[in-house]
């Protein structure tokens, strides 16, 4: 078995070695050279517990070879980005664009698989765009839909054990799909059609992004009320059928902040609720900027001086480096343009930025006099408390 990855990102480059280690013959496939070059030294490009060592094995031993180019082989799986555009329209160009380079390479009997979030649809767009470059093969190849559902930083484990829904565009599609993740897959696959399994990734994150975004209207609330909010959702989840998740400084990366909009952009009078709770948790970060400029402000009537604003955390979530769509990284660039005293930036997953210049965590702790906890990385959870700051907690270092 042989298959070819068109992607070798955050996705793409786990599911790739978990599949090698396997013992599949993979062809990673990226349009970034860089990208290619350092994981055929057996290194990798992203941070992910664990994955270096998985793929210095897989590309030492030879089942794991990065290309610029894809080649024959039996499956074939797009794992490319789907970002949106200006309007909120998802841009599908990538997974078109992926789809165009295998073409010359698909046989009779070929399994093709879009793993990348995708509007309802794209996967049968993406038949048409082959069959009409090769009719040949209409009924001769497999097609299916396979979304994932990892976690970021539990990737290697979460790849191996959740369960997976696979949609074809035929039953034997579906079946032929099932088959191959099998071989590296324990936890169980579903079968569905494509459309399903497109709309069962954008509701996944969907539903995530509304329950989130109840959790971050509550802490709106409950700053004007004047009430803990970490504490009333703690005694609210008591409650036996209760369990609300934790506010932040909104929501970000590649899926929460982005899938539900495939979704609005499609349906727009039917999605109301996803649609207000996108705009409810983007709101979110505008809040966390403006509370944060309304305390430098009041330090400098109290102080005679503008503050030394930290900016602590860039990265969407805890623990990680990627810092797509990140509301922390929104709201810093807002604190940096719009306040008027210095701003000291902290990402400890990051170690140099284009546009940030990074500084210890530590050290800017102990600098500033307003600490604005943005992200709740582990490293922060131990800095003790200084009285002599103003601190503005965000996403629950403090709770
Ligand atoms: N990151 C996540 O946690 C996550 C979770 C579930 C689903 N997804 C979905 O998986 C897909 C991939 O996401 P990701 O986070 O791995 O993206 P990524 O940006 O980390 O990686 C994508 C890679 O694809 C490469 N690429 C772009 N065009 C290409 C082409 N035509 N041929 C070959 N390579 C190409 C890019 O150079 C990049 O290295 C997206 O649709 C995303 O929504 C991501």
């Amino acid at each position: 078995m042989k298959a070819i990855f068109m992607g070798l990102g955050y996705i793409g480059l786990p599911t790739a070695a978990v599949a090698a280690s396997k013992g599949i013959q993979v062809v990673g496939v990226d349009v970034n050279p860089e990208v290619v070059e350092t994981i055929n030294q057996g290194k990798i490009h992203i941070v992910e517990p664990e994955l270096d060592k998985v793929v210095k094995k897989v590309v030492e031993n030879g089942l794991l070879k990065a290309s610029l180019k894809p080649e024959e082989g039996d499956a074939f799986l797009i794992v490319v980005p789907t970002p949106f555009k200006q309007n909120h329209r998802a841009d599908i160009s990538y997974v078109e664009s992926a789809t165009r380079m295998v073409i010359p390479y698909l046989r009779e009997g070929n399994l093709f698989v879009v793993e990348s979030t995708s509007p309802v649809m794209t996967t049968e767009k993406m038949s048409q765009i082959i069959f009409k470059e090769r009719p040949e093969l209409k009924d001769k190849i497999y097609i299916a839909y396979c979304p994932e559902r990892v976690l970021p930083g539990n990737v290697l484990y979460e790849l191996e054990h959740n369960d997976r829904v696979i949609g074809g565009l035929n039953p034997e599609s579906s079946e032929k799909a099932v088959t191959f993740y099998a071989q590296f897959v324990k936890g169980q696959l579903h079968k569905t059609t494509a459309r399903t399994a497109e709309m069962c990734k954008l509701t996944e994150n969907s539903s995530r992004d509304a329950q989130i975004a109840f959790a971050n209207e509550l802490s709106i609330i409950c700053d004007k009320a004047g009430i803990n909010v970490w504490e009333l959702i703690e005694l609210a989840n008591k409650h036996p059928r209760v369990n609300i998740l934790q506010p932040g400084s909104g929501v970000g990366g590649h899926c929460i902040a982005v899938d539900p909009w495939f979704i609005v952009s499609d349906f727009p009078e039917q999605a109301q609720i996803i649609k207000r709770a996108r705009e409810t948790n983007d709101y979110k970060a505008d809040w966390c900027a403006n509370k944060t400029l309304e305390a430098c402000e009041q330090f400098a009537i109290e102080t005679g001086r503008e503050p030394i604003v930290a900016c602590m955390g860039l990265a969407f979530k805890p623990d990680i480096d990627d810092l797509r769509e990140s509301p922390a990284k929104y709201i810093t660039s807002r604190i940096i343009s719009e306040a008027r005293g210095e701003v000291l930036v902290v990402e400890p997953n990051v170690e140099t930025h284009k546009t940030f210049n990074l500084i210890n965590y530590k050290e800017a702790y102990d600098k500033a006099d307003i600490v604005v906890w943005l992200v709740r990385h582990k490293e922060f959870l131990n800095i003790p408390i200084n009285n002599n700051k103003i601190e503005l907690d965000f996403c629950g270092v403090r709770k």
